[in-house]
């Protein structure tokens, strides 16, 4: 009896298929309570898929699962939550209009007075976040909050259905530096308190720091059980990918051509500091990368998503190759050879109902040979579509599958497929490795340096300051709407940088 009770979650020989992928393998593992749990794996390893299983949001195909001891039929996460169970998607489920309060309450208590409950569950709510350092305002509406905010929400919604065992999907992902720090002091203080956690990332770093214990899985199956003490990130790396990976880019020095993307004076009008730009001006050079850096929510999606003709500035110019841009909508500019990869791939990268092949030329299925004089080519179509999907191995390689039913990672993988084949003279790049597992970082940074040296000017944006160092020639710190000063990524150090970014002075 004391021996089950040493594991809060077990997971025996589970099962799942999807059509032709077997998702998860005869999988088995067990969560120690009151640990905190890393699973880790590439994308597509069945990770997502064993803890939906978990959850009840799929049923698996066969296989046992025990909480504290007991096995338990899981039908749903109704059944789920019963059993002490709660967990934080990799993309976040909540209704934006709505308040915090309004999102934790949403079908967790049917059948009574919403008048009632809403009290109740306000107070609840602010005593559950002071509990555990969550700082959220009940009242605030969801649309309103940052990212960290809202998956802080998500936590809180866990706790207050009462959960004791909590499963977050690459919670880190979509968070800022700082945003992390905040996260695994909570985390560790749910640990401290007894919660049991299972935590889902691709950060090496991050797994090493935080957890207790380590499940390894590979192609569906689990192929790796280990004490976090005796791990390594290169141990780890090798069993996740089988073979040796390069935790860090190599790249030889720049030889910077004409400038391709010119921007003067650039401003954003936005009632608040954050959305805001102020005055931005710079030069992307055929041949170079050129970093930005900053933490989240200092202008860097604005800059970007202006430069792609998402939304008009208020004022200032852009030009490429010396031409103004400014009036092109997003299609013509991408015509003139401006890739885009989108920092939120769901609202802007896929259409998710729509195949691969499909997604394999949005945006680009105006341009000939791809289209024909009325239709387009599906022939053309499919041959292209099945060469990203090789080239960029996206699993599976299956172009008639929805966008949908591929991993997180994959999903990244299909838009930088796409958007690098186009041939780009400009390329602006958001966060281009978030979610994507190191095998697939290593592949994307030697692809961009490859479009480098071939001539592509690159503008990167990324919340990772050692993707920012490690691949740009050049680095503009923004805060607050302003770029604030240029910085040499390879004798700047982190605290000077932190410091810019954070608004102090040099
Ligand atoms: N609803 C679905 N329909 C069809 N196939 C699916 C579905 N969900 C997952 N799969 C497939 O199952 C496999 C495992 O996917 P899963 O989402 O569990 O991977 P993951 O380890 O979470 O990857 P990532 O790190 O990219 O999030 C993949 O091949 C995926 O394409
Ligand atoms: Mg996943």
């Amino acid at each position: 009896m004391a021996e089950d009770l040493k594991y809060a979650v077990e997971m025996r020989g589970v099962t799942k298929r999807f059509g032709d992928v077997l998702a998860n393998d005869s999988i088995s593992l067990a969560v120690e309570s009151g640990s905190i749990h890393a699973i880790i794996g590439e994308n597509g390893a069945g990770k997502s898929t064993a803890m939906n299983i978990l959850y009840g949001f799929y049923a698996a195909d066969s296989g046992e699962i025990l909480i504290d001891g007991q096995a338990r039929s899981i039908q749903n996460p109704g059944d789920a939550i019963r059993l002490g169970l709660g967990m934080v998607h990799q993309h976040f489920m909540l209704v934006e209009p709505l308040t915090v309060t309004e999102n934790i309450i949403l079908g967790s208590e049917p059948g009574s007075s919403f008048a009632i409950d809403f009290k109740q569950a306000r107070a609840r709510v602010r005593e559950l976040s002071e509990q555990y350092g969550l700082r959220i305002d009940a009242d605030a509406r969801i649309e309103d909050l940052s990212v960290g905010q809202q998956q802080r929400v998500e936590i809180l919604k866990t706790l207050y259905r009462g959960a004791q065992i909590l499963i977050l999907d690459e919670p880190t992902a979509v968070l800022t530096p700082q945003e992390v720090v905040e996260m695994f002091a909570i985390l560790r203080s749910l640990r401290d308190r007894g919660k049991t956690i299972i935590i889902i990332t691709h950060k090496l770093a991050e797994v090493l720091a935080l957890s207790d214990r380590i499940t390894v899985m590979r192609d569906g199956r689990v192929v790796g059980n280990i004490s976090t003490r005796e791990a390594t990130a290169e141990g780890l790396a090798r069993l996740m990918v089988g073979r040796e990976v390069l935790l860090r880019v190599e790249k030889t020095d720049a030889h910077p051509k004409d400038a391709i993307l010119v921007v003067n004076n650039l401003s954003l009008e936005s009632s608040t500091v954050h959305g805001s730009l102020n005055d931005v001006s710079l030069e992307v050079r055929a041949g170079e990368i050129l970093g930005i850096a900053g933490v989240e929510g200092n202008g860097q999606t604005e800059l970007i998503e202006i430069i792609a003709g998402l939304r008009p500035q208020t004022r200032g110019e852009i030009l490429l190759e010396g031409k103004s841009i400014d009036r092109l909508d997003p299609r013509r500019r991408k015509n003139l050879g401006i890739a885009h990869i989108p920092e939120d791939r769901h609202r802007r990268g896929l259409l998710l109902d729509f195949d691969l092949a499909a997604n394999s030329i949005l945006g680009v299925h105006r341009n000939s040979p791809l289209s024909g004089a009325v239709l387009l080519n599906e022939q053309i179509i499919a041959e292209r579509a099945n060469r990203l999907v090789r080239e960029y191995d996206v699993r599976p390689p299956n172009i008639a599958l929805p966008a949908r039913a591929l991993s997180g990672g994959n999903q990244q993988k299909l838009i930088v497929a796409r958007e690098f084949d186009i041939n780009p003279k400009l390329i602006l790049v958001s966060q281009p490795t978030r979610g994507v597992d190191i095998g697939a970082i290593e592949f994307i940074h030697k692809k961009l340096i490859e479009l480098r040296d071939a001539g592509a000017a690159i503008l990167l944006v990324s919340a990772e300051l050692d993707e920012i160092l490690s691949l740009s020639d050049r680095v503009l710190v923004m805060y607050e709407g302003r770029v604030v000063g240029e910085v040499d990524p390879r004798s700047v150090s982190e605290e000077e940088i932190g410091l810019m970014m954070t608004g102090g002075k040099r």
